[in-house]
């Protein structure tokens, strides 16, 4: 079978492409769409022609893995223009999602007819691009100027019965039989013969359409270019002519292309797909079964992974042995059901069928029959191990015994059981029921197929699964340590907690330290470092966090911490009592204040991020960069377009973040700066963490 077939049945010709996985608009299907349409145009016995698609879905989209390197003939905005200047009527038959490209193909067509569970749309933005084969300027005429920019600038897909309501596609097929209904269709399509959206004007726009659009992307683009180019296309393609527009959006199209912001979000996209598949542990190893759990601890993180669990459709039994505790963890979990049924996320129906799957208890009663029973009290070793040796005596054989630890060794808490190889870390990021990443960590007995059921788990969850090994803050809280020490310094040499906080926004993380810490509660990372006996013998290391936290300041919960919090408001403000503080420790410290530069402030914190990566990469912690770039945009707010600390390395060069790092180490100690290993070799050798 080769990517695009076509058969003739009666009068109707229809070409079907079977690319799999998602019939992606490689080099061989523009070829093959190219091709098939020219004949069926040719042969005198076919009077209309339909394209569907073989497998899951209708095209998602162009080939991104082409994407970056030399394009190959036929591009796909000749081949979308050579469908549509068909003179023959041509018909999408849409299921599944006809996507980006794979919907200006569908738009090129003369009618469009999608499956009643069929999406629509053009979802180029998650990658930094516009529609580039015509969709700026085909969808604003037929939908018009607002609602196409709604769809570009969001890129989410629309279902097929909304794209009826908004004329973007002619019919919804009802039953299964989609090819038979599109034949039926085609009839109509013959008498009325070929309809072509570059024939039509774009409808009257409403006055201050566009300003509305360019107020709406500047909270949330912040700096990323293609958003405003597609508002610029779409102008175009209100004020000139078809031709013109093409040219317009083919240009912008190609800047997009070469940004390194398109770069990053490419590789975000791969990276997520990637994380799945774990070297060493072959398609044959199966989940184990996933229906039921139980959750330990009914604390804020407890009933946030229960409610996350609940609203996957698993049984929950939340435990707690606090009386009280346990009773606010079921308020919470009821409250957080109820502000889904108000914000419209889910149904009434929906809640009440997720209570019914909850219950709660005292005692580990349920333990005995769940699938997994995922511990997620405080960080104390003594209670976590005490805690498994329990479970271990209750739980059937084959459950899975997770532990929410965020810092503590898995294979300590493994070893408190009779059988580690059941025994798995799932770190879930606060809120859980939000946050997307889940850092999977293995021990050094964990079974295969617990690996697997703990990814299977995460996508079950809507979450991103990441597999890392075991050490002291795992990936992600290692890294973070070396991130927010960075960040403490610079307090004491003389940046201003709201200056470090608004040049890492600018540059794009989601928060800035401060107010991350203020958020997170900085007692959580004081207690973590009195537990800990490897810390440097620095009286500068988190000095004024730790000062903060022994004045009672622990951030937002307590209406103060490094900023100022007014009751009720969640928005920091300096506050002139920590500035005095910071400056008076750092006289007593002798540490010499100046004026720090926003480079300085970026580069201190994110490239001691990427010496710690690289170290976690050299002791097989992390298997692969990518998949610590995925744990830093899923779970610590590393800005998606610049694809997460180890990409971002290799954009701008791992041999000038070396000798970045070397500088600093020459000026600023070892003890902190010493570059790692890995850094260093490819530093010195021109090479990339991708290329490992
Ligand atoms: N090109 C190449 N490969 C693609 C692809 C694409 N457009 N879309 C998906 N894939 C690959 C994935 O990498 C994955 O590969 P793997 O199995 O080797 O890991 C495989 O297809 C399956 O993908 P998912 O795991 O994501 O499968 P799902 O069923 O969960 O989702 C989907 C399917 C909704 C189609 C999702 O893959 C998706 O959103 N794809 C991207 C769609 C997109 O962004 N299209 C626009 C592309 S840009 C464009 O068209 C420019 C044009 O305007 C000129």
């Amino acid at each position: 079978m080769s990517a695009v077939n076509i058969e003739r049945h009666g009068r109707i010709s229809l070409i079907v492409v079977d690319n799999p996985p998602v019939n992606a608009l490689s080099q061989t299907v523009r070829a093959g769409l190219e091709k098939y349409i020219e004949e069926a145009e040719a042969d005198v016995e076919c009077d209309a022609i339909i394209i569907s698609c073989a497998g899951r879905t209708f095209i998602a989209g162009a080939d991104i893995k082409e994407f970056g390197k030399p394009p190959l003939e036929p591009f796909l905005p000749d081949v979308v223009s050579r469908i549509e200047a068909c003179e023959k009527p041509v018909i999408a038959a849409i299921h599944g999602t006809a996507l980006g490209g794979g919907f200006e193909i569908a738009l090129a067509c003369h009618y469009r007819i999608a499956h009643a569970t069929a999406a629509v749309g053009l979802p180029e933005v998650h990658l930094g691009l516009l529609p580039g084969a015509s969709g700026t300027q085909r969808l604003p005429r037929l939908v018009g100027a607002g609602q196409a920019m709604a769809m570009m600038l969001s890129g989410k897909p629309v279902k097929a019965r909304e794209a009826l309501e908004l004329g973007a596609i002619d019919r919804v097929a009802d039953s299964d039989d989609l090819l038979a209904e599109a034949t039926r269709f085609a009839e109509d399509c013959i008498k009325q013969g070929p309809r072509r959206i570059c024939d039509m004007k774009v409808a009257e726009t409403e006055p201050g359409v566009f300003e509305t659009a360019r107020k709406e992307i500047a909270g949330k683009s912040r700096g990323l270019i293609s958003p405003e180019l597609i508002i610029q296309c779409v102008e175009k393609a209100t004020s000139g002519g078809f031709e013109e527009g093409l040219a317009f959006e083919r240009e912008r199209f190609l800047e997009c292309m070469a940004s390194p912001q398109s770069d990053g979000l490419r590789h975000a996209f791969f990276a997520e797909r990637q994380v799945g598949k774990v070297p060493g542990i072959g398609k044959a190893v199966s989940s184990r079964s996933l229906e039921s759990a139980v959750v330990i601890g009914a604390g804020t993180m407890g009933s946030g992974i229960a409610y996350a669990c609940l609203s996957a459709g698993m049984s929950v039994t939340l435990v707690d042995n606090d009386d009280a505790g346990l009773a606010r963890g079921v308020k919470s979990i009821e409250n957080l059901f109820s502000g889904g049924v108000q914000r419209g996320k889910i149904s009434e129906a929906d809640k009440e069928d997720g209570l019914n799957r909850f219950s709660s208890s005292l005692g580990y009663g349920n333990v005995a029959d769940a699938d997994i029973i995922i511990e997620a009290v405080f960080e104390n070793m003594a209670i976590k191990k005490e805690i498994f040796g329990a479970i271990d005596k209750i739980a059937k054989p084959g459950a899975i015994l997770a532990t929410n630890t965020s810092t503590l060794s898995i294979d300590e808490i493994a070893a408190a059981t009779g059988r580690p190889g059941d025994v798995i870390g799932l770190h879930f990021f606060s809120p859980a029921h939000i946050m997307r990443l889940l850092e999977i960590v293995r021990g050094e007995k964990t079974a295969d197929d617990v690996i697997v059921s703990s990814l299977e788990l995460a996508r079950k969850l809507g979450k991103v699964g990441v597999v890392v090994g075991n050490c002291f803050g795992f990936v992600g809280n290692r890294m973070l340590y070396c991130y927010a020490r960075e960040s403490q310094f610079l307090l004491l040499e003389g940046a201003a907690p709201e200056f470090i906080d608004q040049v890492l926004f600018d540059w794009g993380m989601a928060m800035g330290p401060n107010a991350v810490g203020d958020l997170a509660g900085l007692d959580v990372g004081y207690k973590a470092r009195k537990e800990r006996s490897d810390l440097p013998d620095d009286p500068r290391f988190y000095r004024v966090a730790d000062m903060l936290v022994e004045m009672g300041r622990y951030g937002q919960k307590t209406g103060k911490g490094m900023y100022l919090y007014e009751a009720g408001s969640r928005k920091p403000l300096p506050d002139p009592e920590v500035a005095k503080l910071i400056r008076d420790e750092a006289k007593r410290l002798g540490v010499a204040r100046r004026d720090i530069s926003a480079e300085e402030i970026i580069e201190r914190c994110v490239y001691a991020l990427i010496n710690e990566g690289a170290r976690i990469l050299d002791e097989g912690i992390a298997r692969k960069s990518a998949d610590i770039d995925v744990i830093w945009m899923n779970g610590y707010g590393f800005p998606r377009h610049r694809g997460g600390p180890m990409h971002f390395a290799d954009t701008i060069g791992t041999d000038r973040v070396y000798a970045t790092i070397c500088e600093f180490r020459d000026r600023f100690g070892p003890l902190y700066w010493e570059p790692s290993k890995l850094l260093k070799e490819l530093g010195t050798s021109g090479g990339k963490f991708a290329d490992l």
